[in-house]
């Protein structure tokens, strides 16, 4: 991992951290390397089965870096883009553990693509969402592909078409924000939420996001044969069997993701 970006574990909750708050997190080439490997290494890390992606500092992301061979020479936008997108987190790495996204301040542009593609956003009050590029003379690809499965249409192209950013609480109001709470609140909240989430069984989770994910695009039939295929492999781990055993025995149960 480079120097952009943190990864950290704590128990099974991860923790993956912009960190150029000089720039206010702006993504750079280097940073899109250091995020692909960091969320690279968190779908690999069998210990960490919780997400939470936050930014250093006083932005969660202020959007692709401006002065990394964008804009100066008219060559939009350079080597920010030099990185491949398909597989990385925003575009598309098959992901089905879950994800929280704790945004304090600025959320803008490609940061705000790697909300969008998270399954949780919390945020501080002082958050602010926009997707500036149209006002950049460029259009956003990613962003306009995702933020209408989050937000109901006219609220996504608002943001989309107009590129003016928007609070937290606008952000709570159309459904893109879970919940806002005050800054010293962000990080505390989101853990709380990670750990709701991994007191669940963490095979049954995945397979339970895939189908919410999936369930949106495959054809009913394929979408149910899918799934009780997938029941059956869920069922047939021991997290499964400590499942039944612990509710029967009327104890915790101890997940192993196994
Ligand atoms: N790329 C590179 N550097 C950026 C940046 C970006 N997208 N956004 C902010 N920065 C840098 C600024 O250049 C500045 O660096 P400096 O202190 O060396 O001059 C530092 O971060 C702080 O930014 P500043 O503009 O002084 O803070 P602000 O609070 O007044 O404004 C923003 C914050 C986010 C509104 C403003 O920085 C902005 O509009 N940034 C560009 C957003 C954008 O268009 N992103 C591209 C999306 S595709």
């Amino acid at each position: 991992m480079g120097d952009t970006v943190r990864y950290e574990r704590d128990g099974h909750v991860a923790t993956i951290t912009y960190d150029r708050p000089d720039a206010l997190n702006a993504i750079n080439a280097q940073m899109r390397r250091d995020l692909n490997a960091a969320w690279e290494r968190f779908r690999d890390d069998e210990d960490a089965w919780v997400a939470i992606v936050t930014g250093a500092g006083r932005a969660f992301c202020a959007g692709a870096d401006l002065h990394d061979g964008a804009g100066a020479a008219g060559a939009w936008p350079g080597s920010f883009w030099e990185i491949p997108t398909i597989n990385s987190f925003e575009s598309g790495l098959e992901l089905w553990k879950p994800t929280i996204a704790a945004v304090d301040g600025y959320c803008l542009g490609y940061g705000l693509t790697a909300v969008t593609a998270c399954d949780f956003v919390l945020a501080s009050e002082r958050a602010e969402f926009g997707f500036p590029e149209v006002k950049l003379g460029v259009p956003t690809i990613v962003g306009a592909i995702r933020l209408p499965g989050r937000v109901p249409m006219q609220h996504a192209l608002e943001l989309l078409l107009t590129g003016d950013r928007i609070g937290a609480s606008r952000g709570k109001e159309i459904g893109l924000v879970l919940d806002v709470v005050p800054a010293a609140e962000l990080m505390p909240a989101a853990r709380r939420l990670a750990d709701r989430l991994v007191r669940a069984a963490p095979l049954a989770v995945r397979a339970t996001k895939e189908m919410a994910y999936r369930g949106r695009t495959l054809p009913w039939l394929d979408a149910v044969r899918l799934g009780e295929t997938m029941r059956r492999v869920a069922g047939a781990t021991e997290d499964a069997r400590e499942g039944m055993s612990a509710a029967r025995e009327g104890r915790e149960p101890q997940w192993r993701a196994r």
